[in-house]
C-alpha cells in the first residue's frame, strides 16, 4: 500500500512539497519499473484532431516514473501533471535519499517533454488569422498544405502605402534595399515577402475557433447550450464582480484612502496587498513596458469616443460595495463587424474570420516601438539630440540626464502634456518613466561605444552592409547618425527581447524546467543551460515527424523542433550569406502557416493590473534598508511622474522598485487606485473608471470565450464546478482552505447555478474520457444543480486558480497562452533569426547583444546549479545607473527582490540576504 506523509500548509505559490513515501527506496524501485513500462508502451503521438490532444495529463506509468506516488495522487485534478514531478519545485522536490539526481533529472526532463507536446499541439490547433489568410490555412494552396504556406496576398501593402511602389506595386511584392535595412517605423518589411505582416493597423489574431468567439451573441447551438441567456456585455455586472472579487481588503482603510495614501508623501500611509515573494515591482512595470511595445486597441490614448457606454453597477448590492453607476467609457474600436464569409472544406463549415475584428494599432514586432515609434505620429514624439542625432535627447549632456518633456507643437493629447517625451505615452506612471529613461540611456551608451570605436579605427569594416550595394564595405567612419540611430534600435530591441526571455520569464516561472526551456529558446539546446532539452526534442521529432511523408510534419514541424541552435539567430549562420538575397535575409523565419500577430486571447492574459501595489515603498540608495516614505503610484500619474523622477532621483527609484515585492495575481488583489482612477477625458459625471471592471468589459467586447471553453480550446482540462478552483494539495485541516472556500462561495453567488440538461452538448473542442460529447452537466447527474462555471470571465478564472506549478507568478491557463505566442514572437521576426547579422546590427551590435554589453562577464558561483553570464538587465542597469554597483552586487536576476536571499534551489522564501537584515520589508507578511 502507498503511504504518504502529510503535506505542510502552504501559500498560493508553492507546490506543497515535500510529500514523499514512507519508503523512498521502494518508491524509486516502483518508479523505475513504471519508466520501463512507459518506454515499452511507446511515445505519445501528436494528436490528429483537437479533441484527442494532450491535456498536460500523462499515463499512470509516466506519472509514477517522473514524480513518484505524489504525482499519481493528483492525476485526477484538472491541472497539468508536470508540476508534481521530481525536481520541478524547490529543494524539497529532490528526493535526496535516492540515487543522486536521477529522479530529479527524470522529473525535469519529463516536464520539458510535456511542455514541448503542448507547444507543438498549440501551434497545430490554435492559429487563427483574422487578416484574410485563414481559408488558405485550412484548404492549402496549389497543392501545398496551409500550415506550410509562407506567403499571402493578404500581407501585401495596399496601393496607398508610401512604400507600395518600392516593394513591387501590383506585381509580386518583395521588400528590398533601404526598406529591409532596419526596423521600419510602421513595422512593414520585417518579413520581406509579406510586407504588411505585423505592421501597425493589422488585425489582432485569435487562438480560438472563430465560431467559439463572442459567446454573448449565442451564435450557434453549442454556445447557446453552454451559456443559456446568462451573458451580456454588462452581465454579470462587471462592477459587482470588481467590488466583490477584485477589491483588496484593508486593515486600515483610512491609511490607504483607496490608494491615495494619507498624502503624496506620508510614511504612515498603508495599503495592504498580497505579495509574491520572488518577483519585484520592477517586474510589474517591465511587463506593462512590454505590452506598450506589442499591442494596443486604442488610438492616441482613446477608444471610439463618439460612443459612450455604461459600465455596470446597477444593483443595490453593487452600490453598497462602493461602485459607481455614473461611470461611462468609450466603446472599443471595431474594424469589421459584417457577417464573415463562410466556406466548406472536407464537409465542414468554417468562418473565414471572427464575427468582429479589431486592429492592433501598434506594431506587433518586438521592436521597442514604445521607445522608437510605431507610426509617423508617434515617431514625432521621439526627441533626438540635436548635437548628435544618433542619440536620444536627455536633459543633460553627460548621458545621465532624464528624458525631456513634451513641448508645444508635439503631437500629444491633452492628458500627456508635461509628461516626459516617449513614442508610447499612454498610462504613464513612475515605473514606466524609469524604464524609458534606462533604455534611452542604454541606446546612447551603445552609440557612445560605437562612436569611440569609429574614432579609434575609422577605416575598419564595421560589418554593416547596404543590400542595395551589398559588396561595398561600410567603414565605421561611413556610418551616418541616422544609420547609427537605427542600428542602436536593433540592438536595444534585441536586448529587451533577451532580458524578457532569459531573465524576466524564468523569474516569473521560477523553477528548473522553465529556466532550461527559456534558455534553450534563446541560447540553443546544446548550450550549457539548454541541457536536456535537445534530447527531449530529438525524441519527439524522430518519433513523430522524422519518417513522416506528410508535407507539414516532414518539413515545417521537423525544422522547428529540430532547431538545435535555439530560435534566436536561426538561419543566420548559413554559408555565403548574401544580404541582397531575400531567401537569406528572410530564410530563418517560420510563421507556421499563419501570419504573425497577437491574438485577443493574449491581451486577456496580460491584463495584469493586480501586479501593482498602491504605494511604492520609497528608499534612498544611500540608506537602502530604510523605507523613507510611501509614494502613491497614482500621485505619479501622467505629468506628475516628471517631478517625481527628477526630484527623487532615478537611482532611488531603482532601489525602491527593485526591493519591493509585486502583487500576487490572485482574486481580491487589484490596486484600489485603479478601481477608482480619474481620467479627465472621460465624459461622465464621475470622470472615473474602475479599470478592473473595464478589463472584463473589454474582453466581452472582444469576444474572448469564457474561462472553461478558453481552457478546452487551449488543450487544458475543464473544471466541473467552482470547487475545482481549490488547491487539492492542501490537507483537510489547512488554514489556507478557508479563504479558498470563501472564494468559491463568492464565485457561486455571482455567477450562480442552474439545473443541468445532459442532452445538451456544450463544446466540440474536447470530449469526455469515454468519447461522448461534453454536455451541460459536466459529468454530474442529469437534472442536478450545477455551477455556472461556463460563464466565468476568463480574467476571473485565471485569477482564481490556486493550483500552480512551483514558483509560478501566473496561472497555468495564462502560461499556455505564453507558450504559444512567446515562441512565435521570436520565430516570426527575421531580426531575431536570419537577419541577426553584422550586415544589419554591425559587428559591435551582434557582440553587444550576445555579450550583454561591450564584453562578456560571468556571474559569481552557480545559482541554482547553473554557471551563467551576468544577467542582461543587470548589465544594462549598471551602465545606465552606475551608482547601483553595490546594491546589485549580489543580485543574480534583476526581477528577484534585490534584498532577498535566494537560498537553495528555487527557494521562494522571504528572507533577507546578508546586510539587509534590518530592512523592514522582511518583517511584513
Ligand atoms: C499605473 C499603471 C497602469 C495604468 C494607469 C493602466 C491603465 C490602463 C488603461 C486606462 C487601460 C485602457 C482601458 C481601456 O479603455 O481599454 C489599460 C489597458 C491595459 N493594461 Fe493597464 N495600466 C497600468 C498598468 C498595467 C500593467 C502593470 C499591466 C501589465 C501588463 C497592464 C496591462 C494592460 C493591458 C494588457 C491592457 C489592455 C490594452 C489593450 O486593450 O490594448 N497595465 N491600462
Amino acid at each position: 500500500m502507498i503511504r504518504l506523509r502529510p503535506i505542510a500548509a502552504c501559500a498560493a505559490l508553492c507546490a506543497c512539497w515535500p510529500l514523499f513515501a514512507a519508503d523512498p527506496k521502494k518508491e524509486e524501485a516502483d518508479a523505475l519499473k513504471a519508466c520501463a513500462e512507459a518506454v515499452l508502451k511507446g511515445f505519445r503521438k501528436i494528436a490528429d484532431t483537437r479533441d484527442q490532444r494532450f491535456q498536460g495529463k500523462v499515463s499512470e506509468a509516466n506519472a509514477l516514473c517522473r514524480g513518484g506516488y505524489r504525482t499519481l495522487q493528483f492525476r485526477n485534478t484538472p491541472w497539468v501533471d508536470w508540476s508534481n514531478y521530481w525536481g520541478t519545485a524547490d529543494s524539497n522536490s529532490i528526493p535526496q535519499l535516492l540515487v543522486k539526481n536521477a529522479p530529479a533529472q527524470r522529473g525535469v526532463l519529463g516536464a520539458l517533454t510535456d511542455l514541448e507536446f503542448q507547444r507543438i499541439e498549440l501551434v497545430k490547433f490554435n492559429l487563427f488569422d483574422n487578416n484574410g489568410t485563414y481559408s488558405e490555412y485550412v484548404q492549402g494552396r496549389d497543392g501545398v498544405g496551409g500550415p506550410a504556406l509562407k506567403r499571402w496576398d493578404a500581407m501585401r501593402l495596399p496601393a496607398d502605402h508610401p512604400s507600395y511602389k518600392d516593394v513591387g506595386g501590383d506585381g509580386a511584392q518583395v521588400c528590398q534595399g533601404a526598406l529591409i535595412r532596419f526596423r521600419n517605423v510602421d513595422g512593414t518589411c520585417n518579413d520581406v515577402v509579406n510586407p504588411a505582416m505585423g505592421s501597425a493597423g493589422q488585425m489582432f489574431a485569435r487562438n480560438m475557433e472563430f465560431d467559439t468567439t463572442f459567446p454573448d451573441a449565442g451564435q450557434n447551438e453549442l454556445v447557446r447550450n453552454r451559456h443559456g441567456d446568462r451573458l451580456g456585455l454588462l452581465k454579470p455586472d462587471p462592477q459587482l464582480i470588481s467590488r466583490k472579487l477584485f477589491t483588496r481588503t484593508q486593515s486600515n482603510a483610512d491609511a490607504c484612502r483607496a490608494g491615495q495614501g494619507i498624502s503624496a508623501d506620508s510614511i504612515d500611509s498603508n495599503c495592504d496587498y498580497q505579495k509574491a515573494p520572488f518577483f519585484n515591482v520592477l517586474a510589474a512595470y517591465w511587463i506593462q513596458f512590454m505590452t506598450h511595445d506589442w499591442f494596443s486597441h486604442m488610438s492616441e490614448g482613446h477608444n471610439d469616443d463618439s460612443q459612450w457606454m455604461e459600465a455596470g453597477c446597477t444593483s443595490e448590492e453593487a452600490q453598497r460595495l462602493g461602485c459607481r453607476p455614473g461611470d461611462r467609457i468609450d466603446r472599443g474600436y471595431v474594424a469589421q463587424d459584417s457577417a464573415p464569409a463562410a466556406f466548406t472544406f472536407n464537409n465542414r463549415q468554417y468562418l473565414s474570420r471572427a464575427p468582429k475584428t479589431f486592429r492592433n494599432t501598434n506594431t506587433a514586432w518586438w521592436d521597442a516601438s514604445q521607445l522608437y515609434g510605431y507610426d509617423s505620429v508617434s515617431r514625432r514624439r521621439v526627441k533626438r539630440d540635436p548635437n548628435d542625432t544618433a542619440k536620444f535627447l536627455l536633459t543633460s549632456t553627460d548621458g545621465k540626464g532624464t528624458l525631456p518633456t513634451f513641448s508645444a507643437g508635439d503631437p500629444v493629447v491633452p492628458q500627456w502634456q508635461g509628461q516626459e517625451a516617449a513614442a508610447f505615452a499612454d498610462n504613464w506612471t513612475i515605473g514606466i518613466s524609469f524604464l524609458h529613461n534606462v533604455f534611452v540611456r542604454e541606446h546612447n551608451a551603445f552609440v557612445d561605444a560605437f562612436e569611440k570605436q569609429a574614432q579609434k579605427t575609422p577605416n575598419s569594416d564595421c560589418g554593416l552592409r547596404n543590400p542595395a550595394d551589398a559588396r561595398r564595405v561600410i567603414r565605421y567612419t561611413d556610418v551616418t547618425p541616422d544609420e547609427l540611430f537605427e542600428v542602436a534600435r536593433l540592438v536595444v530591441a534585441a536586448e529587451i527581447a533577451k532580458i524578457h526571455t532569459i531573465e524576466w520569464t524564468p523569474q516569473l516561472l521560477y523553477d528548473e524546467p522553465l529556466y532550461r526551456g527559456m534558455n534553450a529558446n534563446w541560447n540553443g539546446l546544446l548550450g550549457p543551460d539548454g541541457g536536456g532539452v535537445s534530447k527531449v526534442l530529438a525524441d519527439i521529432v524522430t518519433k513523430n515527424f522524422g519518417k513522416s511523408t506528410d508535407v507539414v510534419k516532414a518539413t515545417q514541424w521537423y525544422s522547428v523542433f529540430a532547431s538545435g541552435p535555439g530560435i534566436f539567430g536561426l538561419g543566420s549562420k548559413i554559408n555565403g550569406y548574401d544580404v541582397s538575397k531575400p531567401e537569406h535575409v528572410n530564410g530563418g523565419v517560420n510563421h507556421f502557416g499563419s501570419p504573425f500577430n497577437f491574438p485577443e486571447e493574449f491581451v486577456t492574459v496580460y491584463r495584469l493590473h493586480p501586479l501593482l501595489p498602491d504605494l511604492i515603498e520609497f528608499r534612498d540608495l544611500s540608506e537602502p534598508n530604510k523605507i523613507a516614505t510611501k509614494v502613491p503610484i497614482v500621485s505619479t500619474f501622467e505629468s506628475q511622474a516628471t517631478p517625481a523622477m527628477r526630484s527623487r532621483g532615478i537611482q532611488n527609484w531603482a532601489v525602491s522598485l527593485g526591493r519591493q515585492r509585486l502583487g500576487l495575481l490572485t482574486l481580491n488583489n487589484h490596486p484600489l487606485f485603479l478601481q477608482n482612477i480619474a481620467i479627465p477625458r472621460l465624459k461622465s459625471e464621475t470622470g472615473k473608471i474602475d479599470l478592473a471592471a473595464l478589463d472584463l468589459i473589454r474582453d466581452r467586447e472582444h469576444g474572448v470565450p469564457r474561462f472553461n471553453e478558453f481552457r478546452r480550446q487551449y488543450g487544458l482540462r475543464q473544471l466541473t464546478s467552482f470547487d475545482d478552483f481549490m488547491d487539492q494539495r492542501l490537507p483537510a485541516d489547512s488554514p489556507a482552505r478557508k479563504p479558498q472556500q470563501e472564494m468559491v462561495a463568492n464565485l457561486r453567488e455571482i455567477y450562480g447555478t442552474h439545473v443541468c440538461d445532459a442532452s445538451k452538448a456544450i463544446t466540440d473542442a474536447q470530449r469526455n474520457g469515454d468519447g461522448t460529447p461534453i454536455n451541460d452537466c459536466l459529468g454530474h447527474a442529469n437534472g442536478s444543480t450545477v455551477d455556472n462555471i461556463e460563464d466565468v470571465d476568463t480574467v476571473v478564472g485565471w485569477l482564481a486558480e490556486q493550483t500552480r506549478p512551483h514558483g509560478f507568478a501566473i496561472s497555468e491557463t495564462q502560461f499556455v497562452v505564453f507558450i504559444l505566442n512567446a515562441s512565435r514572437r521570436l520565430f516570426s521576426d527575421r531580426f531575431f533569426t536570419s537577419s541577426f547579422r553584422p550586415e544589419f546590427y554591425t559587428t559591435m551590435g551582434v557582440n553587444w547583444v550576445n555579450n550583454n554589453g561591450p564584453a562578456a562577464m560571468v556571474e559569481k558561483g552557480s545559482p541554482n546549479g547553473h554557471v551563467q553570464p551576468v544577467s542582461p538587465f543587470k548589465r544594462v542597469l549598471l551602465r545606465a545607473i552606475p551608482e547601483l554597483q553595490t546594491e546589485l552586487a549580489g543580485v543574480v536576476n534583476v526581477f528577484d527582490p534585490w534584498a532577498r536571499d535566494r537560498g537553495q534551489y528555487y527557494s521562494i522564501d522571504w528572507k533577507p540576504r546578508g546586510g539587509a537584515e534590518s530592512d523592514p520589508a522582511f518583517k511584513q507578511q
